[in-house]
């Protein structure tokens, strides 16, 4: 294996609170709109929820022995709202705090540093009984829960990410109505995407005045738009606008400070209610942007639209693997707008794993994972300023509305036992990581 980046480039892994936790009802936790979701019959695979998940909560303790087996250096978790606030508002619970503090304190005993998401979607269920994120007063609820946080733990974590991925809370969750809360309401997706990066940018300047040495920042979902036809006029404009909604209408106010106009006219009534003031606090400055990358957009005007002709194969998901689109997505954000250092902060595949023995031989995950990590190097030479690469996931676990069918994990959960399993890749991981020479964090 090649060196093919520096010594001090971050190695982790991903996860979320309640694709892992579990223990929903236990230490005082508060419900959330996942609980509350997942609990709808028809709306998740097989009516799964992440009532158990992966039992982390009770395993943290060997979970985070497996990350240091890996030899990686960063783990990146989120942490559940409900849990240190059962109602997103008022009380903390401390119960909730101190199993944060447990999790952060043995990473720090493995030397492993901890990068902490604020939102992974576990909104309270109370937020959202009062209107959750279309309603203003989240933002508020939002900024008190980030400077508690902040208090808490800001002088001992890496990084903060206030959210990961608006455009799958604002989109999937109140356009299509596929993810939690389950609203169908374009207006309503965009005011929720308007409140959430204004929240982003009140939470960023409270968590700052607490004096937090945290690297701040948020994590976006992204990719690059490909025209089915590029001598399509209809596709390119397809295309200009999947660009526009999924990545422009991001980065624009978080580093220009304004929605792009293309977007906005294509909204019309639609378009979200925005107060003097607020594209300046959502354009805070940031210390790091994260990427989460999983594929390509190709984007076809006809109807039915046209597939791509997945010459690199697809995932479990039905997701084109694509990976020359991460460079080019990579380069061209370094371009456009100056970010930050960027981490890659997802990136992974569900394959159909299947454990044999002590073991999961999964080869097409290692050749996404190596592929990917290329495309990376490709872009870091080419001028993107990237920093750090978390693989989703360290663990198989509640893939949102797929349940558990879907596996992400570099280890294998045998969801019955809760036996944990390496699989292949996770073996190359770690030997790939090696090969780099990183020293980071781990002495
Ligand atoms: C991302 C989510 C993450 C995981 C991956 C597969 O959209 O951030 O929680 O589900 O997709």
């Amino acid at each position: 294996m090649s060196k093919q980046f520096p010594p001090g480039f971050i190695w982790g892994v991903s996860t979320s609170s309640y694709q892992i936790e579990g223990a929903v009802n236990e230490g005082g936790r508060g419900v959330s709109t996942w609980d509350t979701f997942s609990h709808l019959p028809g709306k998740i695979a097989n009516n799964d929820n992440g009532d158990v998940a992966c039992d982390h909560y009770h395993r943290y303790r060997d979970d985070i022995a497996l990350i240091a087996d890996l030899d990686v250096s960063a783990y990146r978790f989120s942490i559940a709202w409900p849990r240190v606030q059962p109602t997103g508002s008022g009380a903390w619970n401390e119960e909730g705090w101190a199993f944060y503090e447990r999790v952060i304190d043995e990473l720090e005993r493995k030397g492993i540093a901890p990068h902490v998401t604020l939102n992974h979607w576990d909104l309270p269920q109370a937020l959202e009984d009062a209107g959750g994120w279309r309603n203003r007063e989240t933002v508020e609820r939002f900024t008190e829960y980030a400077r508690e946080f902040a208090r808490r733990f800001g002088k001992r974590v890496r990084s903060v990410a206030t959210h990961n991925e608006p455009w799958v809370v604002a989109i999937l969750g109140h356009e299509k109505g596929i993810f939690a809360p389950g609203i169908a309401d374009r207006a309503a997706a965009y005011q929720v995407s308007h409140h959430l990066l204004l929240s982003h940018g009140k939470a960023l300047r409270a968590m700052r005045a607490q004096g937090t040495t945290a690297a701040l920042g948020i994590v976006l979902n992204q990719s690059p738009a490909y025209p089915a036809d590029p001598d399509s006029e209809a596709d390119r404009a397809a295309a200009r606008l999947g660009d526009g909604t999924l990545n422009r209408w991001y980065m624009d106010p978080l580093f220009r400070g304004a929605y792009p106009a293309d977007v906005l006219a294509y909204l019309g009534a639609d378009a979200p209610k925005i107060e003097a003031g607020d594209l300046e606090i959502i354009a805070t400055p940031m210390d790091f942007l994260g990427i989460n990358f999983y594929m390509r957009q190709f984007c076809s005007a006809a109807q039915p639209p046209q597939q791509p002709p997945y010459e690199y194969g697809k995932t479990e998901m039905g997701w084109e693997v694509y990976p020359s689109a991460l460079a080019v997505h990579l380069v061209r954000l370094a371009f456009d707008y100056s970010p930050p250092p960027i981490y890659i902060t997802e990136n992974g595949c569900a394959m159909p794993d299947v454990l044999e023995g002590d073991a999961v031989h999964d080869p097409r995950r290692i050749e996404y994972f190596r592929a990917h990590l290329e495309a990376v190097a490709q872009a870091r030479a080419l001028g993107a300023n990237v920093q750090g690469y978390f693989a989703w996931s360290l663990l198989d676990n509640f893939e949102w509305a797929e349940g558990y069918d879907k596996r992400f994990g570099l280890v294998y959960v045998d969801y019955a036992s809760q036996r944990r399993v390496l699989k292949d890749s996770a073996l190359w991981y770690r030997d790939f990581i090696r090969a780099q020479g990183a020293t980071q964090t781990k002495d």
